[in-house]
């Protein structure tokens, strides 16, 4: 089985989140099961800078205002074909925003030079190799099967479209439908058209074989009003060809017994030593309560402003808090307030992968507040490394923990503690309820054995990818 993936971001190359772990981590997980799975990148400067030797395969005069052709090359074990575009993205700044902030003014193009690409490579084949199946991700691919069809690729090549951001629609105006070689019949509400515009992410849905998202219960969430941000019509009608399926994470990068970033450790008491380094490194002077630790995009999806109510019933339990994140504005200023009026609290604003093993390492507990939360990887990290995960009980969230609760704790399996309804009331009586755990030594070195046991690699979740090609492929 051949699949071709498109993504907008792959780690290591290139990331700004959890999609980029996904993408990077698929190929290998899925090797194990038998796929060969090549994957198409945009040619941002990082990711050229990142390429052991490359070769081009395929060329285009004009795509989408430029010449533009594609490198077939391998980077950190990954076969990569680069969109080598420089008039769309061989550019200082992040993958979508400008240095300033500001989404790029053409991300619309952009990303529909990448799915043509995408596209055209799964129609005629390149350099010999030629996919079974076209899986794209988010809203950047979401034109690809659109163009699968165009082309007249659909007939040999089946699609995968896989959702990890709802909140992420790839809206552009409906006057640029010749721009971005649209077909006039597909502008209707079954197919590529939202609310009076061309939504890429509508497209992906409408036009692929089967489409999934990255956690079951995300899956059943995503068909209701309340999480499908308009959508849900159009998820419920695909019927059982919407699925969930269950991220995993790299587990030898995410290994504690082989951290370089970090002093090892394979059982929970062997935590110790990452502990007191990162209360030494953020100078915290409490510890007579459990060390909660953040690491995420600061973004009104991760529900921090929760956090921001509850954190008082944390601290005034002894409790610690170390933050690292960056995103909204608002929300960097009041953690870094929050940090400056309390000693318990350390906060450090930006992107830093060292770091985030230290915290990850050194914590007794991950919080993740998440409003909704396709799936969220830092609480498979959390666990990994017996740091506690104190989530809201939503999406992937809900189904990678096991709460702490009376049948759980009575057949030893808890990992985790669960919050709902999601507000700061609830939040608080987390924090009660994961104090309190802290407090009864044996009970928490024994949730910390069941999380560092629990599985949080990609084997299932791999083995289910390879099934659901195998459902698409035109010739299995
Ligand atoms: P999302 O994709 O919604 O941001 P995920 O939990 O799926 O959420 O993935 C986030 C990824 O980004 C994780 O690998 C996490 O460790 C990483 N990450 C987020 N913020 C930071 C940060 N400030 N520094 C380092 N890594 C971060
Ligand atoms: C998205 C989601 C996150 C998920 C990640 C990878 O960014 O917000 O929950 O883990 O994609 O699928």
């Amino acid at each position: 089985m051949k699949v071709l993936s498109v993504a907008s971001e792959v780690a290591p190359l290139i990331k700004t989140g959890g999609l980029a772990d996904v993408a990077g981590a698929l190929p290998a997980a899925l090797a194990e099961k038998g796929v060969e799975m090549r994957t198409l990148v945009p040619g941002y400067p990082a990711v050229h800078a990142a390429l052991d030797g490359s070769k081009p395969v395929l060329s285009d005069g004009n795509l989408f205002g430029g010449p533009a052709q594609i490198l077939h090359g391998t980077a950190h074990g990954l076969d990569l074909y680069v969109l080598d575009a420089a008039h769309l993205f061989y550019r200082d700044g992040g993958p979508y925003a400008a240095p300033d902030g500001f989404d790029w003014w053409d991300n619309a193009e952009r990303f529909a030079a990448l799915s043509w690409m995408a596209a055209t490579i799964a129609t005629d084949g390149i350099g010999g190799w030629k996919p079974d199946v076209l899986h794209a991700h988010d809203w950047q691919g979401g034109l690809a099967p659109v163009y699968l069809q165009r082309l007249g690729g659909a007939h040999t090549v089946g699609s995968v479209f896989t959702i990890h951001n709802i909140a992420f629609t790839g809206s552009a105006g409906a006057d640029m439908m010749a721009r971005l070689r649209l077909p006039m019949e597909g502008y209707n509400p079954g197919g590529f058209e939202f609310h009076g515009r061309i939504s890429a992410l509508k497209a992906g849905i409408a036009y692929s074989d089967k489409v999934n998202t990255v956690s079951p219960t995300y899956a059943e969430e995503l068909k209701t009003p309340e999480f499908g941000m308009g959508f849900d019509g159009a998820l419920a009608h695909k019927g059982s060809d919407f699925c969930g399926i269950l991220n995993g994470i790299d587990t030898d990068y995410w290994n504690p017994a082989k951290d370089p970033h970090v002093a090892g450790f394979s059982t929970p008491r062997g935590k110790s030593k990452a502990r007191t380094a990162l209360i030494e490194e953020f100078g915290l002077p409490y510890d007579n309560g459990p060390l909660c630790v953040v690491v995420s995009r600061l973004t009104e999806q991760k529900g921090f402003d929760l956090l921001l109510h509850a954190v008082p019933t944390l601290l005034e339990r002894g409790g610690q808090l170390v933050v690292l994140g960056s995103g909204d504005p608002g929300l960097e200023h009041a953690f870094s307030e929050l940090a400056s009026r309390n000693s318990q609290v350390a906060v450090h604003i930006g992107y830093n992968e060292p770091m985030s093993h230290r915290l990850i390492a050194g914590g007794d507990a991950i919080l993740v507040p998440s409003r909704f939360e396709p799936c969220g990887l830092t609480q498979l990290y959390g666990l990994r490394y017996g740091t506690l995960p104190v989530v809201a009980s939503t999406g992937g969230l809900a189904d990678t923990v096991i709460p702490d609760g009376v049948a759980t704790r009575m057949a030893g399996v808890a990992t985790g503690i669960q919050f709902a309804p999601g507000n700061a009331e609830a939040l608080k009586d987390a924090f009660n309820h994961l104090c309190d755990l802290y407090a009864n030594p044996d009970l928490w070195a024994q949730m910390q054995r069941n999380a560092m046991k629990h599985p949080v690699g990609w084997d299932v979740s791999a083995a289910a990818y390879a099934e659901l090609y195998a459902q698409v492929a035109r010739n299995p």
